[in-house]
């Protein structure tokens, strides 16, 4: 592995170097699946370019540019089952994946994507996920403060694990999947990260971690809502009935984390006709403080379209029967659709925050210091009483912009929103005391004196005053508008 690091690093096969060997429409196309703009541009034979023909364009060349991109490795890679030979030709069999984080270029060995240029979607039973959109997703969700322990529920090709090896002096990773495991460890070697560092373990969800506890559980779990009744992809259904691989999972966080430990979740949830997502999956929740994020909702149709388009089921004779029996399902659960999104828990001995949310907008990414921040803020407001908030002195978020809209010419303004450009990009209507608050918080005054001294300004009894606007002050508070020292 080390000798292979060396030569991808040699030949400049690194998230960048493909980035610029391919130019933005190659690698958007590619990242549509599709391979003849990149094949148009990787025909100079160079070892960066027979790496990207190879790994990504899903391409064989000749034996000799092989041998040029990786010297002396191409009869090792052959007996690992990396890659295959015949007369003259070398294919991959694995995709190998330049991928880069803030500050280290890696390399991810994953089953290879399947349906490239339009071909069958077809995947076996235990394919490993390369770095999918979801895994993205939960990379840029987990926090990245140095843990003790991490756990890493699921690990596919064991690119969260890589992640968390960056920040954690042990990384946990489970798999039922042996064949993802083995990835995992390769993943590990490949990357230089230290021997030991990640444990990988075979088994089922906490099976192979019962009665220990984590500082960081980071899992994208096998959470699609299925009847089960087809074969079952390991990497996506989890056997369970509905949601109930997440619902376990936040049952379980109190016990897996130690105090003020984090479990980051990437979900698909359960929407019950007539009934109410964020109930229920409060019901789940105990002993954390939880920010739950929902992010999209899908309705039955499409989701059901979406997964079997995922399995490579359309345009197969089965499809038509496969989308009626899952749909018939769907209906006798009483699904009127299907969450996803986020959910964050952080083990507590207090009394509990918990916020359930949509959040359907644009947000900034990495999102994950969003979520550090709205713990803080958790931790500042907890048990807060009013004469403690109003001796508080909290300070505007710096990228926080006021936007004002009225009539041209309008003295006033009709509309004052102030608007966050980071983070969760929040928008605030306001009226004229609330915005002069926040323009004014810059943690000389407390509370109390600021209102006070907008109640003089507008000739309004100051009591009335406070006592009006202390709720939207905290409102401003928990949405992350203003921060408390
Ligand atoms: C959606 S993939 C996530 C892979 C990777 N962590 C990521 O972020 O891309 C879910 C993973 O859970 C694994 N899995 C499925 N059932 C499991 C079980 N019962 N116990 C542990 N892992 C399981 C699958 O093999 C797969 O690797």
């Amino acid at each position: 592995m080390p000798a292979l690091r060396e030569a991808l690093d040699q030949a400049g096969y690194t998230y960048d170097g493909v980035a610029e060997l391919l130019g933005e429409t190659a690698h958007t196309a590619l990242s549509r699946n599709e391979t003849v703009p990149g094949l148009r541009r990787t025909r100079g034979g160079s070892p960066v370019e027979t790496l990207t023909r190879l790994f990504l364009l899903q391409t064989p060349v000749t034996g000799a540019e092989a041998e040029q991109a990786l010297p002396g490795l191409v009869d090792r890679l052959c007996n690992e089952g990396l890659l295959e030979q015949s007369i003259g030709e070398v294919a991959a069999r694995m995709d190998i994946r330049p991928y880069a984080t803030d500050d280290q270029d890696l390399w991810v060995v994953s089953d290879l994507t399947p349906g490239l240029d339009g071909a069958p979607n077809k995947v076996g039973s235990d394919h490993v996920l390369g770095i999918s959109s979801a895994a993205t997703s939960l990379a840029q969700l987990t926090l990245r403060e140095p843990v003790g322990r991490a756990l890493d529920l699921g690990t596919g090709c064991g690119v969260q694990a890589l992640h968390l090896a960056q920040h954690s002096q042990q990384v946990v990773a489970t798999d039922i999947n042996r064949r993802a495991l083995w990835m995992t460890e390769l993943n590990a070697q490949l990357n230089g990260v230290r021997p030991g560092q990640i444990d990988v373990r075979e088994g089922s969800f906490f099976e192979p971690v019962r009665g220990e506890t984590f500082d960081l559980i980071a899992t994208n779990p096998p959470f699609v809502i299925s009847p089960a009744t087809d074969e079952r992809l390991v990497y996506r259904d989890s056997g369970l009935p509905g949601d109930r691989v997440v619902e376990d999972i936040v049952r379980a966080a109190p016990t897996l984390l130690n105090p003020g430990g984090w479990c980051q979740i990437l979900a698909n949830w359960v929407i019950p006709a007539g009934g109410d997502w964020a109930d229920r999956l409060e019901g789940w929740i105990t002993d954390c403080d939880a920010w739950v994020v929902q992010r999209e909702v899908i309705d039955p149709a499409g989701y059901v379209e979406l997964w079997l388009k995922d399995a490579g089921v359309q345009g197969t004779a089965d499809y038509v029967r496969r989308y009626d029996t899952w749909l018939e399902w769907f209906e006798k659960q009483g699904i009127a659709g299907v969450g996803f999104g986020w959910i964050n828990l952080r083990r507590t001995d207090a009394t509990a925050t918990l916020r359930l949310e949509e959040w359907p907008y644009d947000v900034e990414q990495p999102i994950a210091p969003s979520i550090g921040a709205w713990g803080e803020a958790v931790d500042a407001s907890r048990g807060l009483t009013d004469t403690e908030l109003l001796a508080a002195r909290p300070v505007l978020r710096p990228d926080v912009q006021q936007e004002t809209f009225g009539a041209p010419g309008a003295e006033d303004p009709a509309t004052v929103v102030l608007r966050q450009q980071r983070g969760m990009r929040r928008a605030q209507d306001l009226d004229t005391a609330m915005a002069a608050f926040a323009g004014a918080c810059d943690g000389e005054l407390t509370v109390q004196q600021t209102l006070t001294a907008i109640a003089t300004l507008l000739e309004v009894d100051p009591a009335a005053l406070v006592a009006e606007k202390l709720p939207a002050v905290s409102g401003l508070i928990a949405d992350g508008f203003l921060e408390l020292g």
